[in-house]
């Protein structure tokens, strides 16, 4: 395996990475959210403009720092986010879709803090569906463009998990799907990720682990191919 320094592969690229996690808001103070901390998505970024992509950052809510070198679009919420993504998307080469997007919102947005009532034993959250940004553009035509899709999934099983990140690629129309597991000890706020990438005919592609910046470029490196056989 080439030395990332040496790499200058994705020249001429345009790169779309999401990263990050989506909050919903409720009221003027409060959301709802997850603990996507931006890291697996933001070294991918990274990677790419390293290895000479044009890259777009669309940035949602990030606990970490912002790489230097790509174009940022700060978001917080998934309807922002699927705006942000629609643009960007125009004449881009691969979007990543690695945030975590929120699959529901409030159905209303409190205006006014929302308060307690002294007799109130407990409250219900009356949430809608937001739209699904990968399944919009893998259902799309999306000629020349490749669709690289996340999987966020708790189930223990490795098969299990493996048919879980099948079955998703195939109802988004991604033309890559990567499968990371995740829990209350992994996935987040980790440095170090394990990811198992799938191909248009649920194979394994690759497997990936290490820093994430290494899944990164392992990823990446399965990017660069599928754009070398789309061009072939
Ligand atoms: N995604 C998206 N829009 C949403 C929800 C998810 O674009 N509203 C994208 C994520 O960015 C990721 C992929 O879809 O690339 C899978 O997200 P995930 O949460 O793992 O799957 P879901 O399809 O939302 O299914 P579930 O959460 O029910 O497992
Ligand atoms: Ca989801």
């Amino acid at each position: 395996r080439v030395e990332a320094s040496g790499r200058h592969d994705l020249a001429g690229v345009h790169v779309v990475v999401t990263a990050g996690g989506t909050r919903e808001p409720l009221d003027p103070v409060r959301f709802l959210g997850n603990r996507s901390s931006g890291r697996q998505g933001v070294a991918i970024a990274d990677a790419a403009r390293a290895r000479g992509a044009e890259v777009t950052l669309i940035a949602a809510n990030l606990e970490i720092p912002e790489p230097v070198g790509c174009e940022i679009r700060r978001v917080s919420t998934a309807l922002e986010l699927q705006q942000a993504v629609t643009d960007a998307a125009q004449g881009a080469d691969v979007v990543v879709m690695a945030a975590a997007v929120a699959d529901y919102r409030a159905a209303g947005v409190s205006e006014t803090k929302i308060k307690k009532d002294a007799s109130d034993s407990g409250l219900t959250l009356e949430l809608v569906r937001n739209p699904d940004v990968l399944a919009g553009l893998g259902h799309a035509p999306h000629d020349g463009m490749l669709l690289v899709g996340f999987a966020a999934e708790t189930e223990p099983d490795d098969e299990r998990l493996l048919d879980l990140g099948r079955a998703k690629r195939e109802a988004k129309g991604a033309d890559l799907l990567v499968v990371n597991r995740v829990g209350w000890t992994e996935g987040f706020a980790t440095d170090e990720n394990r990811v198992v990438v799938i191909g248009r005919s649920g194979e394994i592609v690759t497997r990936a682990h290490g820093t994430k910046r290494s899944v990164a470029d392992d990823i990446l490196d399965v990017v660069v191919l599928e754009l070398a056989t789309a061009a072939a």
